[in-house]
C-alpha cells in the first residue's frame, strides 16, 4: 500500500483593492448578477461572472425552484449560457461572489461540486485552464489559477 498526497495552490488577495483592474471589474459584474438571484428559499445569492477570449462577459446567478433540486447555481447558469450561445468562445476567467441576506458573507465561498464538475467540462474542452476567482460579499477574495485545482481526480470523459 503506497500513500499519495494531493496538493493545492490557491492566492489569497486581502479584498478587491488588491486585484488586478480587469478581475476587480469581472467580480463587480459578479455582485450585480447576485442582487438579481433568485433565491426565495435559501435566502442565498450568488453572482458568477465569466470573461471570453471573445471579449464578451457572461453572467448568471442561482435560480431556485419550490420544487427544491429543480434550482441551479449561479456558476452552472453563467457557464451553460456561455457554452450554448458562444460555443467556440474560451472561458478565460471566472469570478463568483456568494451573501446570505441573514449575515454578512465576509470569507470566500468556493463553487460548491456540481458547479466543479461543469466547469470542468469546459476547461478540458477547451484545453485552457479558466482562472476562478471567488469571494463572499466582502473581505478576501481567493484565486484558482485552474478548476483543476480546485477539483482533484476529475471525472472525464478518458474513462468512458
Ligand atoms: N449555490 C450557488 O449558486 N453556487 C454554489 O456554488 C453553491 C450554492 C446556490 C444554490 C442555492 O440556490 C443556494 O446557493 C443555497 O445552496
Amino acid at each position: 500500500m503506497k500513500e499519495i498526497k494531493i496538493e493545492t495552490t490557491l492566492y489569497i488577495y486581502q479584498d478587491l483593492d488588491e486585484l488586478p483592474k480587469n478581475v476587480t471589474l469581472l467580480m463587480q459584474k459578479a455582485f450585480e448578477a447576485r442582487r438579481n438571484a433568485y433565491a426565495p428559499y435559501s435566502n442565498f445569492n450568488v453572482g458568477a461572472a465569466l470573461l471570453l477570449d471573445n471579449g464578451e462577459i457572461i453572467t448568471g446567478n442561482n435560480q431556485e425552484n419550490a420544487s427544491y433540486p429543480s434550482g441551479l447555481c449561479a456558476e452552472r447558469t453563467a457557464i451553460y449560457y456561455a457554452g450554448s450561445q458562444y460555443p467556440r468562445a474560451k472561458i478565460i476567467q471566472m469570478a463568483i461572489s456568494a451573501g446570505s441576506k441573514n449575515n454578512l458573507t465576509t470569507k470566500p465561498i468556493p463553487p460548491c461540486g456540481a458547479c466543479r464538475q461543469a466547469i470542468a467540462e469546459y476547461e478540458i474542452k477547451q484545453d485552457t485552464p479558466i482562472e476562478i476567482y471567488f469571494m463572499g460579499e466582502t473581505g478576501k477574495v481567493a484565486k484558482s489559477n485552474s478548476l483543476a485545482n480546485l477539483l482533484p481526480l476529475v471525472f472525464d470523459k478518458s474513462v468512458l
